[in-house]
């Protein structure tokens, strides 16, 4: 695991930032909301110009307009809270800790967590997000852009597991399993029955099992909840540290390679003088 690169101070306030998030998201049953808005700070993401991304922008005026953000003010607005009595903690990592508590809260996998995040007011312009009524060509157009692939475009799919479509928010209406409010791999199993009157499926979703090479992971988590919590887990965490933190982490494995390099030399140096002192 990367070590987190804020000082102590941060790492404390974030904790108990985590905490607040806890019972607020418990208290107002809105993890399902909670998560949307971290994916939609992240999901702007592109890998190409470093821009968007996780990076708290999504609070802006100008993003909250966006049509894909319908809905997300009241999320923003419940975070500010948590801001308030926590003002050290950035607003992007506050967002994305708010989805990984979501996640956690409501049944899911425990997401590895980096904090340290820089908040932006730069908005990326309007379109980056995908457009449910798309499918497969334009799932991985939108997903490579950010710089994941298949295998993740499928996991965080399986976040609509969580929550549901409005008709004043997105113009569709209706959830994607039958307990909005547990993460489990129930998405997956509602998708492979096919049609159903009582369950959503958007066009994005049922482009997972139109095609063969999204279908192979729709049917893995299907029948093995374990493998998805596990790829959940780790594409959610890619999701959260889109152009996150890249050059400390390069610091941290050269510093780490420099230790190894400086211990080496000891250890080499300590053996040569044991065999000379053996030989005189
Ligand atoms: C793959 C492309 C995706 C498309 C096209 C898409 C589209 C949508 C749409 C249309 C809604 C309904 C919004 C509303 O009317 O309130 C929605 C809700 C939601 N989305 Fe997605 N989504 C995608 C990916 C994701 C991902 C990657 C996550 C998280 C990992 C996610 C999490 C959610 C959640 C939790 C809700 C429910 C929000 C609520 O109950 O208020 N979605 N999504």
């Amino acid at each position: 695991m990367v070590k987190a690169t804020v000082g102590g101070e941060y790492l404390k306030e974030f904790e108990k930032a985590r905490r607040d998030l806890r019972a607020l998201i418990s208290n107002r049953n809105c993890a399902p909301l909670m998560l949307r808005l971290a994916w939609h700070d992240a999901g702007t993401y592109d890998a190409k110009t470093k821009t968007g991304g996780p990076n708290g922008s999504i609070r802006t005026e100008e993003e909250l307009n966006h049509a894909a953000n319908k809905g997300l003010r009241t999320a923003v607005e419940f975070c500010e809270e948590v801001k308030a009595k926590h003002p050290k903690v950035s607003y992007a990592d506050i967002y994305q800790l708010a989805g990984v508590v979501a996640v956690e809260v409501t049944g899911g996998p425990t997401i590895d967590f980096l904090p340290g995040r820089k908040d932006s007011l730069e908005s990326p312009a309007e379109g980056r997000l995908p457009d449910a009524k798309q499918g497969a060509s334009h799932l991985r157009e939108i997903f490579y852009r950010m710089g994941l692939g298949d295998r993740d475009i499928v996991a965080l799919s399986g976040g609509h597991t969580l929550g549901k479509a409005h008709k004043d928010r997105s113009d569709f209406h209706g959830q994607w399993t039958k307990d909005p409010l547990k993460f489990d791999n129930s998405y997956f199993v509602e998708l492979l029955k096919g049609d159903s009157k009582d369950l959503l499926k958007l066009p994005t979703d049922k482009a997972l099992v139109e095609d063969l090479k999204f279908r192979k992971y729709v049917e893995l988590y299907a029948k093995d909840e374990d493998a998805f919590f596990a790829d959940y887990a780790s594409s959610h965490k890619k999701l959260s540290e889109l152009g996150f933190n890249v050059k400390d982490r390069s610091m941290l494995v050269k510093g780490a390679i420099g230790i190894a390099i400086a211990l080496t030399a000891v250890i080499l140096g300590y053996l040569r003088e044991l065999n000379i002192n053996k030989t005189s």
